[in-house]
């Protein structure tokens, strides 16, 4: 058997510095997998349209947080507020009270210029019927996002080239969207919201004109940007798109009345 050989202190203070640089290197990895940083809070948000008798109060006292990578999905009856709460979290509406932080920026009472910068750069929309320009390419349509941005020219074109291969139009780029099916309108759609590299994709029944098979499509492109880190948000009455996020914010009467559903809890919830 070897015999043990006390250590000298230069083998010593290699030991500990060993030992040290380890114990960092777990600390940090241990802080990096636990740290998810909000990136949505609605606080005490009221949104009210119309006055007196034609007042409507779509939504009162709305509390939201939805962190950084997370994939949700909004649901709740026609009318509960799903639309307005999104309108209000992209920043394409403002609430009447309460705070809105986007990235820990209260939006709630920014000016109008300044809200339309953060949104170009942050967020990213996909609509129920595409949004899309008839007279324009998919490669035009997906460039405009960047015409806005201030990306340079030059720049413009590979990255919404970029954009339309990662959602599989790469043989697509010169038709205009009546040459294309509502399945391949909506994947431009989704290169046009991503070209920016938003932090958060917003969708309002992205799926809602689709077929199932077109559905999926794009359900499964949307977990591939959500497994790159965007965070996905998206509103949508079907129970078998929702169970393929994470998480479930239930709507009744414009309140959060469930705010952590799982896919596992949908078939509990009744309308
Ligand atoms: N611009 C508006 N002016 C007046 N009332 C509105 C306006 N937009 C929405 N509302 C009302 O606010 C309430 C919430 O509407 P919202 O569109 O947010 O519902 P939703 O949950 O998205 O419904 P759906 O599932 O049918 O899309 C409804 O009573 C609606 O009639
Ligand atoms: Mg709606």
């Amino acid at each position: 058997m070897k015999e043990e050989q006390p250590i000298n202190n230069a083998e010593y203070q290699q030991l500990t510095d060993d030992i040290n640089s380890s114990l960092i290197t777990h600390n940090s990895s241990l802080l990096t997998l636990n740290y998810k940083s909000t990136i949505i809070r609605l606080e005490n948000i009221f949104k009210v349209y119309g006055t007196g008798e034609t007042e409507v109060r779509a939504l009162s006292d709305v509390d939201l947080t939805i962190s950084e990578g997370e994939y949700c999905s909004i649901m709740g009856p026609s009318g509960s507020g799903k639309s307005t709460a999104m309108n209000i979290i992209g920043c394409l509406d403002r609430p009447s009270s309460g705070h809105y932080y986007l990235d820990n920026i209260d939006v709630a009472q920014m000016p109008d210029s300044e809200l339309a910068h953060i949104r170009n750069k942050k967020l990213g929309f996909v609509f129920q019927q595409f949004h899309l320009l008839q007279q324009l390419s998919a490669l035009e349509n997906v460039m405009l996002p960047m015409v806005y941005a201030g990306i340079p020219n030059s720049e413009r074109k590979d990255r919404a080239t970029e954009a339309l291969i990662k959602v599989g139009l790469e043989k697509r780029l010169q038709n205009k969207p009546n040459q294309l099916s509502g399945g391949q309108q909506q994947r431009v759609a989704i290169a046009r919201a991503i070209v920016n590299r938003p932090v958060v994709l917003l969708a309002d029944e992205p799926t809602g004109a689709l077929d199932s098979r077109t559905t999926q499509e794009v359900l499964d492109i949307f977990t591939e940007l959500n497994d790159s880190g965007i965070t996905v948000v998206m509103v949508t009455h079907e129970p078998e798109v929702a169970r393929q996020t994470r998480r479930i914010v239930w709507f009744r009467d414009g309140q959060v009345v469930h705010s952590h559903l799982t896919p596992a809890d949908l078939s509990q919830v009744a309308n």
